[in-house]
C-alpha cells in the first residue's frame, strides 16, 4: 500500500450512507445498512479504518437514513482517530445530491465512496492516476461476472469514459467492468449538481460531464471488491474475511482453524468448534454443539445442545434451541430459533419468521 503522498493537501472522503438497504431487509429494518455487523463490528468501522490507513482522516458522512444511529455511535470520530463531519439530508438527495449537500466541506480533490462497498483498492495509486490524467472525475472500475446489478462503464484505450449504462439488461451488457462506487472528484464538478434536489452521479452528473466533454476517467483495479448490499454478498463478505480472502485493517487476520472468542464466553467441553470462527462476548455454547466455520456469532447468543452451525452469521442476542441445524444462514438480532428447526440458505429475523432465501451458496 502507498500512502497518499505529501505535500499535497490531505485527501478528504465523503461516504454515502443513505437509502434503507432495501435488498438487505428485513435485517436492516432498524439498522442503517452500513451499521450491519461484519465480524461483529459495524461495517462502517471497517471502511473508516481502511481510509485512516491511507491517512484519510477527515471523513464526511453524507447521511439520509436514520442518521442518529450513526452519529450516536461514532460521535466526532475521535475514538477511531479520525475527524468525522456529518452532512444530513432532510430527504434523500441521491448520490450526487448527497455530496452537493456536503460541498461546504470540500475545497480540494476528494474521494467519495458508496457506504456499502468493501474494497482493498489502493487509493494512493488511484489518486496518482487521477492527477496523471488531469481528470475532473475518476471512477474506480472492477470486473464482475454478472454486471446487470451494477453500472457498466465503457472506456477508450486511454481509460477515458465513453458511456455508462446503469443496471443494464443482459442484452445491453457490453463490458464486465463496472462502476465500483469509489470516485475521485474535483469539487468544481459539483457546480453541475442542483442544490437540495434528488440527483444521481450514475444517471445525472456523469453522463452530463461526458456530454460537456469534461475529462472523466475509469481506473480499473483488480483487488478485492464487494457490494455487501444483498444477503448473499453480506454473508460472503463475512466468510471471505474469516478465510482471509479479504483483509480488514480493523481486525487481525484469522488463520483457517482459528476460533476467536471475546470475553466471558462459556463453551461446554463436549462442544466442537472448527474454525475459522468469531464468537462475541457472553455467548454460551451448550453440550455437543457442533460449529463449523466460517461462522460469526454475535455477543450474547445461546447455542443449544447438539445444535449444528455451518457457514452462518448470527447477530446479537440470538437464542437457538436444542438440536437445530443451520447452514448458509444469517440470523438477525434477538431472533429465537425453536428446538429441532432446520434453516438452510436463509435469513431469519424476529419480526419475520418467514425465511428469506440466500440464493448463492458460499463455497471455498
Ligand atoms: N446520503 C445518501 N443519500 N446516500 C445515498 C442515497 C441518498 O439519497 N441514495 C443512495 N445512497 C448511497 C447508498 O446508501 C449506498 O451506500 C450508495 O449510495 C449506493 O447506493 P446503492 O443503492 O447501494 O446502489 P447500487 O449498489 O444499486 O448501485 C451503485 O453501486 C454500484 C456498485 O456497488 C451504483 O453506483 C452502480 O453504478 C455501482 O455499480
Ligand atoms: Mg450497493
Amino acid at each position: 500500500m502507498n500512502w497518499i503522498e505529501r505535500p499535497s493537501a490531505p485527501l478528504k472522503a465523503v461516504i454515502l450512507v443513505g437509502g434503507e438497504g432495501t435488498r438487505l431487509r428485513p435485517l436492516t429494518y432498524w439498522t442503517p445498512k452500513p451499521m450491519v455487523p461484519v465480524l461483529n463490528r459495524p461495517f462502517l468501522e471497517h471502511t473508516i479504518a481502511y481510509l485512516k490507513n491511507y491517512r484519510v482522516n477527515n471523513i464526511i458522512l453524507a447521511l439520509s437514513y436514520r442518521p442518529e444511529v450513526i452519529q450516536n455511535y461514532f460521535g466526532d470520530g475521535n475514538n477511531w482517530g479520525v475527524q468525522l463531519t456529518y452532512a444530513v439530508e432532510d430527504n434523500p438527495l441521491g448520490t450526487a445530491g448527497a455530496v452537493k449537500n456536503a460541498e461546504r466541506y470540500l475545497d480540494n480533490t476528494f474521494v467519495a465512496l458508496n457506504g456499502d462497498i468493501f474494497t482493498e483498492i489502493d487509493i494512493a495509486d488511484m489518486l496518482a492516476f487521477h492527477r496523471g490524467k488531469k481528470a475532473k472525475v475518476t471512477i474506480a472500475l472492477t470486473w464482475v461476472d454478472n454486471p446487470c446489478a451494477f453500472g457498466i462503464v465503457e472506456t477508450d484505450s486511454e481509460g477515458k469514459v465513453k458511456r455508462f449504462v446503469e443496471k443494464p439488461s443482459p442484452s445491453r451488457v457490453t463490458t464486465n467492468w463496472i462502476n465500483a462506487g469509489i470516485y475521485l472528484l474535483e469539487p468544481e464538478v459539483l457546480k453541475y449538481v442542483p442544490t437540495n434536489t434528488h440527483y444521481m452521479f450514475e444517471k445525472g452528473l456523469f453522463p452530463l460531464l461526458l456530454e460537456l466533454g469534461e475529462p472523466v476517467y475509469g481506473y480499473p483495479f483488480s483487488g478485492y471488491w464487494l457490494d455487501m448490499g444483498t444477503p448473499e454478498q453480506y454473508l460472503h463478505l463475512n466468510c471471505d474475511l474469516l478465510l482471509s480472502k479479504a483483509k480488514s485493517t480493523l481486525v487481525n487476520s484469522l488463520s483457517k482453524d482459528d476460533v476467536c472468542c471475546d470475553k466471558d464466553v462459556i463453551i461446554h467441553p463436549s462442544a466442537e468448534i472448527v474454525g475459522p470462527a468469531v464468537i462475541g462476548s457472553k455467548c454460551r455454547i451448550e453440550q455437543k454443539a457442533y460449529i463449523k466455520g466460517p461462522v460469526v456469532i454475535g455477543p450474547d447468543c445461546h447455542i443449544g445442545d447438539s445444535t449444528s452451525l455451518e457457514v452462518a452469521v448470527l447477530w446479537e442476542g440470538v437464542k437457538i434451541g436444542a438440536g437445530v441445524s443451520l447452514k448458509q444462514c444469517i440470523i438477525g438480532t434477538n431472533t429465537k430459533i425453536e428446538a429441532s428447526d432446520q434453516v438452510i440458505n436463509g435469513v431469519v429475523t424476529p419480526a419475520h419468521t418467514k425465511v428469506a432465501q440466500i440464493k448463492n451458496t458460499y463455497s471455498w
